[in-house]
């Protein structure tokens, strides 16, 4: 049996696989995506990296990968990266380290993403993992307010919760700040996706719908595929 940090490394290993020479791609964040990076790194590659947040960033440079900002390469070929949820139809919450929007910014400019996650994150529904929701910091108390709105409108009766660390609120690399939503079940993750991007001071949410291509997902047994 592979325990869950031997999943979450077979799932890298697999992704890392799929990298050709010449490739540009983008590095996902996390400690799954962090496995991808050091697999790929260990293969020695010339291909350029446009990673996903600033720890990412560190890791590969630290680990001889070449990187560049998003914008600053070709069309990025292959994405790899992490989740906190993978629910029906590859639809995903992500977010959990507070990179969902550099993440949703460089899987948008990607021609191919695949998540890679221990078995754990696979649901029936998504929901149970607390959505991020990043906001910008100026007047972020009334953004919130709007967000019980929203969440209201979508039946879920559920307040949002800014992250703090060591009583601090989290910061993302953009400066902006996150509210996480104990949703539960989200039944209508599309509605509540247009929902929460139609409120000023949002800046984007932990729901990518429709990006992912395959998921390859480590299990007890090994890894395995899924297409949405
Ligand atoms: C980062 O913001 C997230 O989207 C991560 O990809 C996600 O939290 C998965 O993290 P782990 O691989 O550490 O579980």
């Amino acid at each position: 049996m592979i325990d869950v940090d031997g999943q979450k490394r077979a799932a890298g290993e697999a992704a890392a696989k799929l990298v050709e020479a010449d490739m540009v791609v983008g590095l996902g964040t996390g400690s799954t995506a962090a496995w991808f990076v050091r697999a790929l790194a260990a293969r020695k590659l010339d291909i350029v990296g446009v990673p996903t947040s600033q720890a990412t960033a560190d890791l590969a440079t630290s680990l001889g990968i070449r990187i560049a900002q998003l914008g600053d390469t070709r069309t990025i070929d292959l994405t790899v990266d992490g989740a906190d949820e993978i629910g029906p139809g590859l639809s995903l919450i992500k977010g959990g380290g507070a990179a969902l929007l550099r993440e949703k910014l460089v899987w948008e400019a990607s021609s191919r993403c695949v998540v890679i996650a221990d078995a754990a994150k696979h649901v029936k529904t998504l929901g149970k993992f607390a959505l991020p929701i990043e906001v910008v910091a100026f007047g972020h108390k009334i953004t919130a307010l709007r967000i019980c709105d929203v969440l209201a409108e979508c039946e879920i009766g559920m307040m949002p919760a800014l992250r703090r660390r060591d009583g601090e609120p989290v910061r993302t690399d953009g400066g902006n700040l996150i509210y996480d939503v104990a949703c539960g079940r989200i039944e209508e993750p599309a509605m509540l996706a247009a929902a929460l991007k139609s409120v000023t001071g949002v800046v984007d949410h932990g729901l990518f719908l429709d990006l992912a291509d395959c998921a390859l997902i480590g299990g007890p047994d090994g890894v395995f595929e899924l297409e949405p």
